[in-house]
C-alpha cells in the first residue's frame, strides 16, 4: 500500500494522471474501473483536456463500471449516463468496450453473475479508481459488508442515500443499488483511491488506522498489494 499525499489539487490531478498513463503505457489495452461523485470531477476534466489533445493518458480502450444505482428512474439519473457524459464520450470510447453494470431489478442476481464472468474472461481489471465514503463505503459496499461479497443489489444507508439526493439536487433519491463486491474489487490488479476534501479527512484516518473490519470496508482495501491512496492537504489533514 502507497499513501500519496499532493501538495495541491493541481499536484493530486497530476499524480492521478500519472498513474492511469502509466497503467495504460504498461498495457494498451487494460481495463479501467470508473467510479462516479465528486472526488473525481477535477481528475475527471484533465482527462477530457488531455483528450481533446490525444495525450496518452486518455487513450483507454477497456473500461468497467464500479456500482449504478438499481431501477434509476430515468437514464439521466444513472451511473451509466453519468460516465458518458464526464470521461467514456470525451475519451471517444464505443459501447462496446465498456463493461456495464446491471440495473433493472427482473433478473437482477443473475445478471450480476453475468458481470462477474464476463470480467473475469475479459481478465479482470487492470486499475480500478475508487472514491471513498464518508462511512467508509467503497462503491456502494456500506458498513457492515463483507470482504468476500460479490457484485450484487444492496440497500443503501440514509446516510448514502442523502448524499446522492444532494448530488441530484433532490430529483431523485436513490435507495437501491448494484454494486461491485469487496471480493470483486480487491481482485483488480491495482487501486487507485482517490481521496479529495477536508470533509474526508476523518474516514481517511479511520480508514488506515481502525482495525480492519466490515464496520468499514474501506479498511479491506489494505489487504490489496497494488493500492495507491491518492489523498489532497484537506483529506490527509488528520493523517
Ligand atoms: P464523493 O463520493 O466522491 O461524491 O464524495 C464518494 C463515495 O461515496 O464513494
Amino acid at each position: 500500500m502507497q499513501v500519496k499525499v499532493a501538495e495541491s489539487e493541481i499536484r493530486w490531478v497530476a499524480e492521478a494522471t500519472d498513474i492511469l498513463a502509466g497503467v495504460l503505457q504498461a498495457k494498451p489495452e487494460a481495463r479501467i474501473g470508473w467510479p462516479t461523485g465528486t472526488t473525481p470531477l477535477p481528475f475527471y476534466a484533465e482527462l477530457r483536456r488531455r483528450a481533446a489533445i490525444g495525450s496518452l493518458a486518455a487513450q483507454v480502450s477497456r473500461a468497467v463500471m464500479l456500482d449504478e444505482y438499481l431501477d434509476p428512474p430515468e437514464a439521466a439519473f444513472s451511473s451509466w449516463s453519468w460516465l458518458w457524459r464526464e470521461v467514456w464520450t470525451p475519451l471517444r470510447l464505443g459501447r462496446e468496450q465498456v463493461l456495464r453494470m446491471p440495473h433493472r431489478s427482473p433478473g437482477i442476481d443473475a445478471a450480476c453473475g453475468e458481470f462477474e464472468r464476463a470480467l473475469a474472461e475479459g481478465g479482470g481489471c487492470d486499475l480500478l479508481i475508487l472514491g471513498l465514503g464518508a462511512n467508509g463505503h467503497v462503491g456502494f459496499n456500506e458498513p457492515g459488508t463483507a470482504m468476500d461479497t460479490r457484485t450484487r443489489v444492496v440497500k443503501l444507508t440514509a446516510e448514502t442515500a442523502d448524499a446522492n439526493a444532494a448530488y441530484w439536487r433532490g430529483r431523485f433519491t436513490p435507495e437501491f443499488a448494484v454494486t461491485m463486491g469487496m471480493a470483486t474489487i480487491l481482485e483488480a490488479r491495482q487501486i487507485l483511491l482517490l481521496v479529495r476534501g477536508g470533509a474526508k479527512a476523518d474516514v481517511l484516518r479511520r480508514m488506515l488506522h481502525d482495525p480492519v473490519s466490515s464496520e468499514l470496508p474501506a479498511t479491506f482495501l489494505r489487504e490489496h498489494e497494488g493500492l495507491t491512496i491518492l489523498a489532497d492537504p484537506e483529506a490527509a489533514a488528520e493523517l
